[in-house]
């Protein structure tokens, strides 16, 4: 297969329609079987939830090429059952898991393509996305649904590559106490559009919200979770239930303790304790594993050991190691890479 004539090393992070993308619709109580559509545009009533009362919900997942010219994506059985819990507590009919991941197989499949060449650095990026399309206009979940996976390929998420990042600590919360930060509902993301913006016309990557209920301990940032390494070498995880159940950190603790014979804690992090940490990276699909060299507060500018040039030495490691399964380089648990062509 021929791939398309695209400066695959130098991709960035941003839209690109390819050639296929896949919807099911949910109408009279059931999803329809799903099919691959080329039209990159969905039409709706002007009455549809989701422009109201944003009843959405998304993923975000990746396929590589392997060393071996496999196209492989990791772990979508997960993106399935998070998918799931999110619609769940969206009022929206959840998508079959098992259906979900031969559907993203079908759309890896039909854009094969455009999944960047092993060796560049980029990969296709995947986008599930579940909308309420069906009219509604007093606050109640809509009756029709749309279910649509489509890709693209990508390089870095941040700009820079992988230089370490300068983060902020916003005046706003991106979650509620017992709201839907533990989801991947579209309406996370629309409260964060504000900080994030201020947050990049100050200067810096991302912001560190704050638990939102006392402003003391670490959560994540807008579009990752947060992984720290203590100066013992101890992977540290901020445990919260207003955070995303992130795969890629989910991921990296397990190669962290099985595959690297690191200890790992995930315990709530209070913010006063990154100034005695030794490394601090932000980690999800998008982003992988991205280094912090620093977090400006309204007090101080705490500089990470690590410093501004270069990944810590154990938040590279896990970084190689688990971006390594995914290319095929390093075995991994069983069922992590999942082969498509
Ligand atoms: N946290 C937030 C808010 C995110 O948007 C993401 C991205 O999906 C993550 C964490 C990382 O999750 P995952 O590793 O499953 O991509
Ligand atoms: C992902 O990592 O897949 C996400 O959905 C995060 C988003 C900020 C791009």
């Amino acid at each position: 297969m021929e791939k398309k004539d695209l400066d695959w090393s130098n991709l960035g992070f941003s839209y690109r329609p390819t050639d296929y993308r896949f919807q099911a619709n949910w109408k009279d109580g059931k999803w329809s079987e799903g099919e691959l559509t080329t039209n990159p545009n969905i039409e709706l009533s002007e009455a549809a939830c989701v422009f109201h009362y944003a009843q959405c919900c998304f993923e975000g997942m990746k396929a590589y090429e392997t060393v071996n010219h496999d196209i492989v994506t990791f772990r979508p059985d997960q993106n399935a059952h998070r998918m799931h819990n999110t619609a769940l507590r969206l009022e929206m009919p959840p998508f079959p898991e098992e259906q979900f991941v031969k559907a993203v197989e079908e759309v890896v499949r039909a854009n094969a393509a455009w999944v960047p060449p092993y060796g560049t650095g980029g990969s296709l990026y995947i986008r599930p996305v579940m909308i309420g399309s069906g009219p509604q206009i007093g606050v109640a979940p809509a009756h029709e649904f749309i279910f649509r996976i489509f890709a693209m390929p990508v390089g870095n998420y941040f700009k820079g590559g992988i230089k370490p990042l300068k983060l902020t600590v916003p005046d706003y919360d991106r979650a509620a106490p017992r709201g839907t930060g533990h989801i991947k509902a579209g309406l996370n993301y629309a409260m964060s559009l504000y900080p994030t913006m201020e947050a990049h016309r100050n200067g810096f990557a991302e912001n560190v919200y704050l638990d939102p209920a006392t402003h003391t301990f670490v959560e994540e940032t807008g579009g990752t979770n947060i992984l720290f390494v203590d100066k013992s070498n101890t992977v540290v995880i901020p445990k919260s239930s207003s955070i995303l159940p992130s795969i890629t950190r989910r991921s990296l603790v397990d190669v962290a303790k099985e595959m690297l014979g690191l200890k790992v804690e995930e315990r709530p992090v209070r913010f006063d304790e990154i100034k005695d940490m030794a490394e601090m990276s932000l980690c999800g699909t998008a982003a992988v594993l991205a280094p912090v060299g620093m977090v400006h507060t309204e007090r101080e500018d705490i500089y990470l050991p690590s410093g501004m040039e270069k990944m810590g030495t154990i938040s590279k490691k896990l970084r190689d190691t688990l971006t390594g399964i995914q290319m095929g380089q390093i075995e991994g648990p069983k069922g992590w890479v999942h082969k498509v062509l």
